[in-house]
């Protein structure tokens, strides 16, 4: 039969309004259901059945949403922002109003990231109990070697407040232009401190030149999604992330 439920309260969730400007709405005649003008808030609706427009605008009830962004830089990772177009902005498709990121990367890196509104996930997927693997690639200027190996792999002392947890620093090109050294490496981190990567190289005097984020938990950077574009979720990639956070959950 579908779940039913009041014209209002559908309107409220799906447009992010406040349930007195939803019924507003309604009462200027500014929903349609099937295609008729309908003025009473109470009305109820079949949420299988019925199509529910918004000045014109069909609506869809899709309670979470969840997609795979490819980062550009230059980009914020926020929901919204007054001056700056925002990660969320860049998902065009997105039905519901109420996406975040799951965590930030800064603006100038580049990459994976998260687009929700599944908050308990989200929360699942940043806390550091839950060991959820983040893999970065970076450059970085200097010579990357086995000694900031070992201090990344024991834990490195990052500053005063913040001593990182095990890491594992692998590297892959080291190479000399002119009186300077470059390195390429892949580092997977299990937390998401402030600029933590980039703070991480600082305390072993080397500089980050750039960042990728190319892997959260079970999900990988696909090679074809080009920077800026974006996908949504498999239901099985959606299924698999959370078994992952709730299998750590019990470690
Ligand atoms: N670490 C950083 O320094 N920056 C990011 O954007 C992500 C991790």
């Amino acid at each position: 039969m579908g779940e039913r439920l009041r014209l209002d309260r559908y309107l409220s969730e799906v447009s992010k309004r406040t349930r007195k400007e939803a019924k507003a709405l309604i009462r200027e005649g500014k929903v349609t259901v099937n295609q008729k003008v309908i003025h009473i808030p109470e009305q109820k609706i079949n949420l299988e059945t019925d199509q529910i427009a918004l000045d014109g605008h069909l609506l869809c009830y899709c309670k979470m949403e969840y997609y795979l962004l490819n980062k550009p830089a230059g980009i914020v990772s926020a929901s919204r922002d007054k001056r700056e177009k925002t990660v969320v902005d860049l998902i065009q498709d997105r039905k519901r109003e109420d996406l975040f990121p799951v965590g930030r990367l800064d603006k100038d890196t580049e990459g994976l990231l998260l687009i929700t509104n599944d908050g308990v996930l989200a929360h699942q997927l940043l806390s550091p109990k839950r060991h959820i693997d983040k893999v970065y690639f970076a450059k970085i200027k200097g010579k990357v070697d086995t000694e900031d190996q070992k201090k990344f792999q024991e834990g490195l002392t990052v500053d005063e407040e913040f001593t990182a947890m095990p890491a594992k620093l692998d590297i892959l090109r080291v190479w000399q232009e002119d009186n300077d050294f470059y390195s390429e490496i892949h580092l997977t981190i299990r937390e998401g401190k402030f600029h933590q990567v980039k703070r991480m190289f600082l305390a072993v005097g080397k500089e980050v030149l750039y960042l990728k984020r190319i892997a959260m938990g079970s999900i990988c950077l696909p090679e074809t999604l080009k920077l800026g574009s974006y996908r949504a979720l498999t239901e099985q990639e959606i299924e698999q992330l959370k078994e992952e956070v709730s299998k750590k959950g019990k470690e």
